[in-house]
C-alpha cells in the first residue's frame, strides 16, 4: 500500500455514501480520507492504524458543533451562569449516559461538571475531577442550588451582597503581570468588597452560589475578553493594544452582578426538578495523581473530552478567574505546568509522574505503550526531521508530552472501569506543520492495549479546518472532530 492519501475504496467503503444505524442514531459511512502528511514525510505507521480502525469511524449526522460544545449549554438553566466555552452540552452527556440509574459516572477532565451533574439529576453517582478551581466551583454551585438551597436565605444574602458591595471601599486586588489594570478602580474595589462580604457567609452552598456569580460576571465587568487563547484588552484600560477591542460602557458590579443573581434565582425551581439526586463528589486536583486513588473496576461508565493537544492554555482564558480565586502569579505559573500537557510551554512529568507511581507498574506500562507506539514516533520523527522550519520547536515536545500522559490516564480507566463499563471521550486531532496527528486512533490504539475494545469513533460530519496560517502552506484539509466509544469486555 502506498503512502499519502489513500483511497477510501482501498478499505472497502463504497465510494457512495451510505446509510446505517448504530446506537440507534442515524449516521453515514463517509469517503474516508485517511492521514496526510503535506510534506511528503512517511505516513506508513498512521495509515497502517487508520486501516485498523476505518471499518468503526462513522460519520454520525447527530453528532454536530452546538452538541459537542458549550453551545449546547448557552441557555441551559445553571450551565448558563458560568460560560466555559471548553464545556460539552448536557444534551450530549444525556445520551451517552446508562440507561439504567445508580451507576458509577466519572469524568476525568470534569471541566464544568457537565457530565457529573447531569448524571447525578439522572439518579447515577457521580465523579469528578478537575484541576481548575473555576470549573469545580461552577458544577458545585449548580450541585448546591440543585439539591434544597435554602432560597429564602439565597435571596436575603444576595440582595445583602449586592448593597454592600457597591458602598465603602474595598482593598486593592493583588493583580498578577497578565490581569494589571483589568478593572476600573471602583469595580475592583465593589469586587473585593463582595469577597469580602462572601467570606463570613457560614452556608457553604449559599457561599459557593454567590462566589460562583461573582466570578462569572468578571469577563463583562473587565476591559477585557476572552478571544481564542488570549484575553484582548480594551484601550480605556491604558495598555496599548493592537487589534483593538472596544467594550464601550462597561457594566457596574451592582447591574452584573444583579442581572445574574436573577437569573441564578429565576434558575433554582427548574434546577431543583432536573438534577436533583445528590451532590457529586469533585475533586479538585490533577487526573495524573487522583486516577490512581479510585479502586479497580469501581466505575460503570466515563463520559469525558479532555483537553485538546491543540496549544490552548485553560490559566491564560481564566486568569481573571483564577486571580479571584486567590491565585497569584507564581501559583498560576505552577498550575499551568500542572494541567495536561497541552501547550508549547508545559514541561515533561514524566519524573514526577514515576516518583508518584513508586513500584506501581502502571505507568511504566503507560510509558512503554507511548514510546513504542509506532504512529506517535512517526509524527515526532517527522516533525524532528523539520524542526528547523517549526514556528515553534517545542510543539514536538507537546506532542510527546501530551500522549505520554494520555497513555497514563487511559492506562487508569483501563484499570478502574469495570468490565462491561464504557468510555464515551469527545476530542479533536490536530496537525502541526502540515503532519496529522491522529488523536483518535493513537489513543484508541492505548485503549486496546488496556483492556477496552474500540467500538466506534463517530465523527462530525464537519471537521475543523487548518488555521489559516496552515492552510496557507498546506492546504485545506478538515481535521476530524470524535466521539470515541470504547468497550471493556464483559468477564
Ligand atoms: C475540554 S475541557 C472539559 C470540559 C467538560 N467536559 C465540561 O463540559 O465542562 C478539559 C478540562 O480538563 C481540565 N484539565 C486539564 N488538565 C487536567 C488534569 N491534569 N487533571 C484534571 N483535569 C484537567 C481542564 O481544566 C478542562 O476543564
Amino acid at each position: 500500500m502506498r503512502d499519502g492519501l489513500l483511497q477510501q475504496q482501498e478499505f472497502g467503503f463504497d465510494q457512495i455514501e451510505r446509510d446505517v444505524r448504530l446506537d440507534g442514531s442515524l449516521q453515514r459511512a463517509f469517503p474516508l480520507t485517511a492521514v496526510l502528511s503535506s510534506n511528503g514525510k512517511k505516513t506508513q505507521e498512521r495509515n497502517d492504524l487508520f486501516r485498523r480502525f476505518c471499518d468503526r469511524m462513522f460519520v454520525d449526522v447527530g453528532l454536530n458543533r452546538k452538541l459537542v460544545s458549550y453551545q449546547g449549554n448557552k441557555h441551559e438553566p445553571g450551565f448558563r451562569w458560568f460560560k466555559y466555552k471548553e464545556g460539552f452540552s448536557r444534551s450530549l452527556v444525556r445520551t451517552l449516559l446508562p440507561q439504567q440509574q445508580g451507576t458509577h459516572v466519572l469524568d476525568p477532565f470534569s471541566g464544568v461538571g457537565t457530565t457529573v451533574v447531569a448524571a447525578t439529576g439522572l439518579g447515577h453517582v457521580g465523579t469528578g475531577i478537575e484541576i481548575m478551581p473555576v470549573g469545580n466551583l461552577a458544577a458545585m454551585a449548580v450541585a448546591y442550588a440543585s439539591n434544597g438551597i435554602d432560597m429564602g436565605c439565597l435571596e436575603k444574602q444576595a440582595k445583602a451582597l449586592v448593597q454592600y458591595s457597591v458602598h465603602g471601599t474595598g482593598n486593592r486586588m493583588e493583580q498578577m503581570p497578565i490581569t494589571q489594570g483589568a478593572y476600573p478602580r471602583k469595580t475592583e474595589s465593589a469586587l473585593m468588597r463582595a469577597q469580602m462580604f462572601i467570606s463570613k457567609i457560614d452556608d457553604p452552598a449559599i457561599a459557593t452560589v454567590l462566589t460562583l456569580a461573582c466570578v462569572s460576571i468578571l469577563e463583562d465587568v473587565s476591559y477585557t475578553r476572552k478571544d481564542g487563547q488570549f484575553l484582548r484588552w480594551d484601550p480605556q484600560s491604558g495598555r496599548v493594544v493592537s487589534p483593538k477591542l472596544d467594550k464601550g460602557p462597561l457594566p457596574t458590579v451592582r447591574e452584573a452582578l444583579g442581572k445574574r443573581i436573577s437569573e441564578i434565582i429565576a434558575d433554582i425551581p427548574i434546577l431543583e426538578r432536573t438534577y436533583a439526586g445528590h451532590i457529586p463528589t469533585l475533586v479538585n486536583g490533577s487526573s495524573l495523581n487522583e486516577l490512581k486513588k479510585l479502586q479497580a473496576n469501581s466505575v460503570d461508565a466515563v463520559v469525558t473530552s479532555p483537553p485538546y493537544a491543540n496549544r490552548y492554555d485553560y490559566t491564560r482564558t481564566y486568569a481573571l478567574e483564577l486571580e479571584y480565586l486567590g491565585y497569584g502569579h507564581e501559583q498560576l505559573k505552577a498550575l499551568r505546568q500542572s494541567l495536561l500537557s497541552a501547550t508549547v510551554e508545559n514541561g515533561s512529568k514524566r519524573t514526577s509522574i514515576e516518583k508518584d507511581y513508586g513500584e506501581d507498574s502502571l505507568a511504566r506500562e503507560a510509558f512503554r505503550m507511548a514510546d513504542e507506539q509506532p504512529a506517535l514516533q512517526e509524527i515526532l520523527d517527522n516533525l524532528t526531521e523539520q524542526a528547523h522550519e517549526l514556528s515553534n520547536r517545542n510543539v514536538i515536545r507537546l506532542v510527546k508530552n501530551y500522549f505520554t500522559e494520555m497513555a497514563v490516564v487511559v492506562r487508569e480507566l483501563g484499570r478502574v472501569v469495570r468490565p462491561g463499563g464504557s468510555v464515551f471521550m469527545v476530542n479533536d486531532n490536530v496537525r502541526y506543520h502540515g503532519e496529522e496527528v491522529p488523536v483518535d486512533l493513537i489513543l484508541s490504539d492505548f485503549a486496546e492495549q488496556s483492556g477496552f475494545r474500540c467500538q466506534t469513533i463517530r465523527m462530525l460530519e464537519r471537521g475543523k479546518g487548518n488555521s489559516s496560517q496552515q492552510m496557507g502552506r498546506f492546504g485545506r484539509h478538515e481535521i476530524r472532530k470524535c466521539v470515541y466509544h470504547w468497550e471493556k469486555p464483559d468477564g
